[in-house]
């Protein structure tokens, strides 16, 4: 089970060969001097803020007070989110409107990396089905969750809290369950058996998601004047990770986050959330609340888009907040490209004017970075950005 010593010392030997093979980032010694420690510690468990909450506490604990600079009340929210893009995606059905949706998802990808979708063919029926479940597993007792903790972010199937939390420094108030969902046949018998009706009602929905996401990458591609079809095989036998998170009412929300800044590391993000709580950010490095639509469904560039696309689109930076009276749920549905897939710019999306701008990068290598990194260190695609030298004298 978790945290014992054959298989500390096998995910040690998977994750250091290929590591150590890749050399892509920063100093390969340190960076297995710093995961030996971590693997010194082999303790995989951890307090859930489920747990946290059943006690009743009217302050949060000191470890999830966030510094003052990196709370949510002290950094500038548009409240009124006047005109964040949502799309009718029932437009694809009709020859004539598609040339429209598809210069609406350019202006949405192009401002800010987001939109929302309604008409997507996802019933209701099924998108609540999948968050009931996901709240009937934080619900189990602490020891059947907890048969799935791990802070390895290379298993297919692993419960946790925060961010990570043998890196975090300070703690994010989020428990969560993530698993690899495509195929689904070679995943599924992995996930959680209870509730009964888990898998069932996680796995309609996840392969519904997976289907959409074509959909949607399709009209991304189309959007940026690339062949609709490009990278069509990848697109298929792409990963899929499904991050299901539970955020508990939280007595004291200004000081906390539910997760910090970030933008996903894949080509798009499907969100499905039970309440409002996630929050964008502008190219003007401001924030606005995601205003709640019922049956709509969130889509968000990741970083391989912003890389595909040669900049021209960039990944989307968001947050989640908490709340003093609800528990919220989310569901997001993370795709990319298959783990060994090096990812590089559109040879289309190249010429002289837009030179390359990102050297190519993996899910898999992705992967190595966090292992080691939290958020808040360093980001992978830090390293994959190319800048460009200028001449001495040039302005
Ligand atoms: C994520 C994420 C936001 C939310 O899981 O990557 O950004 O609102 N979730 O839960
Ligand atoms: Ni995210």
């Amino acid at each position: 089970m978790a945290g014992s010593p054959n298989r500390g010392v096998l995910c040690y030997f998977i994750t250091f060969t290929s590591m150590a093979s890749k050399k892509i980032f920063g100093n390969p010694k340190k960076l297995r001097r710093e995961k030996e420690r971590m693997e010194a510690k082999g303790d995989t468990s951890f307090t859930s803020v489920m747990a946290i909450t059943e006690t009743c506490q009217q302050n949060i604990p000191q470890q999830y007070v966030l510094p003052r600079s990196q709370r949510p009340n002290t950094t500038l929210v548009d409240q009124i989110s006047t005109s964040l893009p949502v799309i009718d995606l029932s437009m694809l059905d009709h020859p004539a409107h598609r040339s429209q949706l598809i210069l609406q998802v350019h202006t949405a990808c192009n401002q800010l990396g987001f939109f929302q979708v309604i008409n997507h063919g996802i019933s209701t029926m099924v998108m609540k089905g999948a968050l009931d479940s996901a709240e009937e597993f934080f619900d189990l007792p602490s020891d059947e969750k907890m048969c799935f903790a791990s802070a390895d972010v290379h298993k297919p199937v692993r419960y946790g809290t925060s961010m990570n939390h043998e890196l975090d420094q300070v703690f994010y108030w989020r428990d969560f369950i993530k698993h690899y969902a495509n195929p689904i046949s070679e995943w599924i018998d992995l996930w959680p058996s209870s509730p009964p009706t888990y898998k069932e009602k996680m796995g309609n929905y996840g392969m519904l998601m997976n289907l959409l996401q074509k959909k949607l990458i399709e009209v991304v591609l189309e959007s940026l004047g690339l062949n609709a079809n490009y990278l069509q095989d990848d697109i298929k036998e792409g990963s899929q990770v499904m991050a299901v998170n539970c955020y508990p009412s939280c007595p004291e929300p200004d000081l906390a986050l539910g997760m910090p800044p970030h933008t996903d590391y894949g080509t798009l993000t499907i969100l499905n959330q039970s309440h409002q709580g996630l929050e964008i950010m502008d190219h003007e490095k401001k924030w606005h609340p995601v205003p709640f639509i019922e049956g709509a469904l969130i889509v968000q560039l990741g970083d391989q888009f912003e890389v595909i696309s040669n900049g021209r689109y960039k990944s989307i930076p968001h947050r989640a907040v908490v709340n003093v009276q609800k528990k919220r749920f989310s569901i997001a549905s993370l795709h990319s490209m298959r783990l060994e897939k090096k990812v590089g710019p559109a040879p289309e999306l190249v010429d002289e004017q837009n030179p390359v701008a990102y050297k190519e990068g993996s899910f898999g290598e992705f992967l190595d970075y966090i292992s080691v990194k939290s958020p808040t260190e360093g980001k992978y695609m830090d390293i994959l950005k190319i800048h460009e030298r200028r001449n001495v004298g040039e302005v």
